[in-house]
């Protein structure tokens, strides 16, 4: 058995920090989203991967190397353009052979692993076996239609009138059928070879197709708050450690974490949060649910709920919440005589004044 992790894509819906990053290298809890799926499919018994990678591969290829701190033995695929997930089944034909695979999105994160799902498909395999969650807003995902007998009849990708609340989850299991399927379907109206419609095709060759319903909590982070949220599932699980330094004048309540390098003076620290290597936070309030990375410094500021990525500076804010901060930005404030705001805004940005 092997697992095919998808790892390109655009990210719109996290811009402008996929304009320079990969979004499944965003860390959540100080670790990249990425790093969790790879975690589960080393749990779960698998050491074959191949992850397909787009524009973002040499950040991908670096973070995660040859696999093997992973336990796994990764093998890249390159997309030329993000074409769809069963486009990058298509492309990966010769790595899979005709194994049985796990197909996994980068971006995804299942808490509990896959390891049960893994092995119940080597004990009893099929032609495909999804994962199936109920969600409150279907519209956003592949939905799946169950006849009477609980068994798949119909899929559809993003329904606008969907004919239930189960979508799918980031993680199929396929036997070699599938490589049929991708062949044969065609670019749907936005232009992608969608994974549904392979499915689909090998409902209606009348292949074996199965489903599990699974109620753990799964989260397709595709946008700013699917990120925070997984963050706080994450953190939820936080174990409380101080390897940092913290002055005296520093209160720290609640699981909270700050690793060897980091420095911590006159603040309030409420967790659960993360504070990262080399890290300095200075006369500033950290509340529940932060997570801030590597050598990024606080001063003089408040935040909580919210995702600081390296090297960033947050200096005289008060007070930043549901924020995702990128890498090496700078958050000031303006200065009081100003009337009028004053930007530097990348493309696609979204601003909010209050
Ligand atoms: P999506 O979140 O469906 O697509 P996207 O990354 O293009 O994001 P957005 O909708 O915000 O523009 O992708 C799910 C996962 O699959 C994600 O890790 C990216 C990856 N992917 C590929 O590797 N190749 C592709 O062609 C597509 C569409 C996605």
């Amino acid at each position: 058995m092997k697992a095919l992790v998808l790892s390109g894509g655009s990210g719109t819906r996290l811009r402008p920090i996929t304009h320079t990053s990969a979004k499944q290298l965003v860390p959540v809890g100080n670790k990249p989203i990425l790093f969790y799926g790879l975690e589960a499919i080393a749990d779960a018994g698998i050491t074959e991967v191949g992850i397909v990678v787009g524009d973002t591969a040499a950040e991908v290829q670096h973070a995660v190397g040859d696999g093997s701190k992973f336990g796994l033995r990764v093998t890249y695929i390159r997309q030329e353009a993000p074409l769809g997930l069963a486009h990058g089944v298509l492309i990966a034909r010769d790595f899979l052979e005709d194994d049985d695979f796990l197909l996994f999105l980068g971006d995804n994160f299942i808490v509990g692993g896959v390891a049960g799902i893994v092995a119940g498909f080597r004990s009893d395999p099929c032609d495909a076996r999804l994962l199936l969650t109920k969600v409150p807003d279907p519209t956003r995902f592949g939905v799946a239609e169950l006849g009477p007998d609980g068994r798949i009849v119909r899929l559809e990708e993003k329904p606008r009138r969907p004919k239930s609340d189960l979508a799918l989850v980031g993680a199929y299991l396929f036997g070699p059928a599938i490589h049929r399927a991708v062949r044969a379907i065609s670019p749907s109206a936005r232009g992608e070879l969608e994974i549904t419609d392979a499915i689909q095709w090998l409902l209606d060759e009348g292949l074996d197709v199965r489903s599990t319903t699974i109620t753990g909590y799964w989260k397709d982070t595709g946008d700013v708050d699917d990120m925070l949220e997984a963050n706080r599932t994450v953190l939820e699980d936080l174990e409380h450690g101080v390897h940092g330094e913290v002055d005296a004048d520093t209160e720290i309540l609640g699981r909270v974490r700050i690793a060897p390098g980091a420095i911590v003076k006159g603040s309030r620290i409420v967790g659960p949060a993360i504070i990262g290597p080399d890290a300095r936070i200075v006369g500033s309030y950290v509340g529940p649910f932060t997570s801030i990375a590597e050598g990024v410094h606080v001063e003089d500021s408040e935040i909580e709920y919210s995702i600081v990525l390296a090297d960033s500076s947050i200096r005289g804010v008060r007070r930043i919440e549901a924020s995702l901060i990128g890498r090496t930005v700078e958050v000031t404030p303006a200065p009081r005589t100003r009337a009028a705001h004053r930007f530097v805004l990348g493309d696609y940005s979204k601003v909010r004044i209050s």
